[in-house]
């Protein structure tokens, strides 16, 4: 109730968005992506954007809905107000923050490639992934990356989920995956017993793909709620529940 009434304070005085009703904040999120946001076999929703995004719930005291929605539409999905953020593993980079705005990064992990355990590529490059299949979730910044300095030389194969990707690897469809590291870690590495590596440097540069790390995202009009994410984030990573949340899902 006190959000509802800030925010209409906010619309009030800026003129900005329109007064509505954040005691529920709809969250926008895809689904399978390992650690971050998958449902257990009996069905729960859990990972760490969903656990992290729950505490932060409870931390501002928003009653917040988790709504599926496809990669490729997770962005217009926002704008069309389908939900009213985006919890899902979003590089925060300059090309996005001109269509949304970010939360502050709750998470800065790098790209990385991953092979299976036999491959002789040893170093991704222009040379080494010549005539190569290279797998990407579409949409993904790990898809404009590999499109703009692979395009023209390797086959890029774009996959609806990054378990698709995995399922695919697995198959022995592709050469190499890109990634956002903890996904490939956990779906590749981890999960299938030995038969996949990582190869070559993790990448958080050029920041024009990698930015900053992983942000919520809000329409541009939805400054107050951001701030309000953003406050929460503080406060959880102050008194411990980020860190316990963090441990639990990347004990290494
Ligand atoms: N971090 C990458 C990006 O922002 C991939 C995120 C994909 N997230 C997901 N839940 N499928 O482009």
């Amino acid at each position: 109730k006190i959000i509802t009434l800030s925010l209409m304070g906010a619309v009030l005085a800026t003129g900005h968005a329109q007064a509505r009703d954040y005691d529920t904040v709809r969250i926008g999120v895809d689904i399978p992506y390992v650690p971050m946001e998958y449902r257990t076999p009996d069905g729960t929703l859990t990972g760490f954007d969903i656990d992290l995004g729950n505490a932060l719930c409870k931390q501002a005291e928003l009653d917040c809905k988790w709504v599926i929605q496809g990669w490729d539409g997770i962005i217009p999905g926002l704008q069309a107000r389908k939900f009213d953020a985006i919890m899902s593993s979003m590089t925060i980079n300059d090309d996005r923050k001109k269509q949304i705005l970010f939360s502050d990064p709750y998470m800065t992990p790098p790209s990385a490639w991953f092979t299976p355990k036999d491959s002789t590529i040893s170093s991704p490059n222009e040379e080494s992934l010549k005539g190569k299949s290279i797998g990407v979730q579409r949409g993904t910044v790990q898809d404009n990356y590999v499109t703009d300095h692979y395009g023209s030389n390797a086959s890029i194969k774009r996959y609806a989920t990054a378990d698709d990707v995995a399922i695919d690897m697995e198959a022995g469809r592709l050469d190499i995956a890109f990634l956002d590291y903890p996904t490939g870690k956990a779906a590749l590495v981890d999960s299938k017993s030995g038969q996949f590596k990582t190869v070559g440097d993790m990448l958080t540069e050029p920041k024009k793909y990698f930015g900053e790390g992983f942000g919520i995202a809000f329409r541009k009009r939805d400054r107050e709620l951001a701030e309000t994410f953003n406050k929460a984030l503080a406060e959880l990573k102050d008194n411990g529940t980020y860190n316990t949340l963090y441990t639990k899902y990347f004990p290494d």
